[in-house]
C-alpha cells in the first residue's frame, strides 16, 4: 500500500497570487499572533497540532471528495443550479485546509501523518449507473459526512474563546451549512425516482458511513470538575484551542446524528 507523509505547499509563482486574490489573504486576515503556545501546557499543545492537522487532512480529504461528487453529478446530468452549487464546495474546502494547517504550525508545525492516497475518494461498485453512483457520493457526502460534522462544527465555534481558533472556526462553519444543505436538495430533486431496493442500498450506505464517525466520539471518558479535565487540562484552555468539552460534544453528536441526518433521509424514505 503507498503511504504519503502529509504535507502542504504552495507554488509560490502567480498561481499563489491569483489563489489569494480568490481566497482572500489568509496569513493577514486572521489574528495568528494573538495565540501564544507557551500558554498552554506542552502535552495539550502537542495534542493541539495533531488535532489540528488532522483536521487539515480531513478537509484535505473532503476536496477530493468533492471533486469525485462533482464528476459523479455531471456524468448523471444533474441539474445544472446543483452542478453549479457542488462546483464551488472544492475550494472552500481548500481553504479550510490552509485555515487548519495554518493553526497547526502556529501551535508549533504540523504533526506526522501517513495516508494512502488511494484513500481520499469513494470506492463504489462499478456495477452502478451514472446516477445511482452519484446518489450514493452525495448520500455519504453530503447528507451523512457534512450534515454531521456542519452541527458539530457549530458547536466547537460555539465553544472556542480565543479569537483566532473562533474566527478559524467561523469561516469554515459559514461554508459548512450549505455543504449539508445540498445533499439534501439534491435528494429533493431525485427522491421520487428512487424505487425501493435503491432506497434500501442508500439507506446501507448512509448506515455505514455514519458508523465510521462514531469513534469520533465514542471513545471519550474524560469528565470536567471545577474547570478541569480528567486528564488535568484547564477546560479554558482546552476551549481556547477549538475543542468543545468532550461529554457536550458526545451528547451533540448523537443528537445531530438524529436531528440533521436520520430525521432528514427518513423523510425521504432513506432508512438508517
Ligand atoms: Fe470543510
Ligand atoms: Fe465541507
Amino acid at each position: 500500500m503507498p503511504r504519503e507523509i502529509f504535507e502542504l505547499s504552495f507554488s509560490n509563482g502567480f498561481a499563489r497570487t491569483l489563489h489569494e486574490r480568490a481566497l482572500g489573504a489568509i496569513e493577514r486576515d486572521y489574528p495568528w499572533d494573538s495565540l501564544d503556545p507557551a500558554r498552554y501546557p506542552p502535552l495539550l499543545v502537542a495534542r493541539a497540532r495533531f488535532g489540528w492537522t488532522e483536521n487539515a487532512f480531513n478537509e484535505f480529504t473532503t476536496a477530493a471528495a468533492m471533486g469525485q461528487m462533482l464528476q459523479a453529478l455531471v456524468q448523471a446530468r444533474a441539474p445544472l443550479d446543483l452542478i453549479g452549487m457542488a462546483s464551488r464546495f472544492a475550494v472552500e474546502e481548500v481553504l479550510h485546509v490552509e485555515l487548519c494547517a495554518r493553526m497547526a504550525m502556529r501551535l508549533g508545525g504540523g504533526a506526522p501523518l501517513h495516508y494512502d492516497p488511494e484513500d481520499l475518494v469513494f470506492e463504489l461498485d462499478p456495477s452502478l449507473d451514472p446516477l445511482q453512483r452519484a446518489t450514493e457520493i452525495v448520500v455519504r457526502l453530503c447528507c451523512v459526512g457534512e450534515a454531521l460534522s456542519f452541527p458539530l462544527l457549530s458547536g466547537a465555534m460555539r465553544s472556542a474563546s480565543h479569537p483566532l481558533s473562533r474566527s478559524i472556526l467561523e469561516t469554515i462553519v459559514k461554508d459548512e451549512a450549505l455543504h449539508g444543505k445540498f445533499g439534501f436538495l439534491y435528494l429533493d430533486w431525485i427522491a421520487a425516482e428512487l424505487g425501493p431496493a435503491e432506497r434500501d442500498r442508500l439507506g446501507k450506505a448512509a448506515r455505514e458511513t455514519v458508523d465510521e464517525y462514531r469513534s469520533l466520539w465514542e471513545n471519550t471518558r474524560s469528565r470536567v470538575v471545577d474547570g478541569v479535565t480528567s486528564e488535568g487540562f484547564l477546560l479554558e484552555h482546552v476551549r481556547e484551542l477549538g475543542w468543545m468539552e468532550a461529554s457536550a460534544y458526545a451528547e451533540l453528536a448523537r443528537e445531530t446524528i438524529e436531528m440533521s441526518v436520520r430525521g432528514p433521509l427518513a423523510r425521504v424514505g432513506i432508512l438508517l
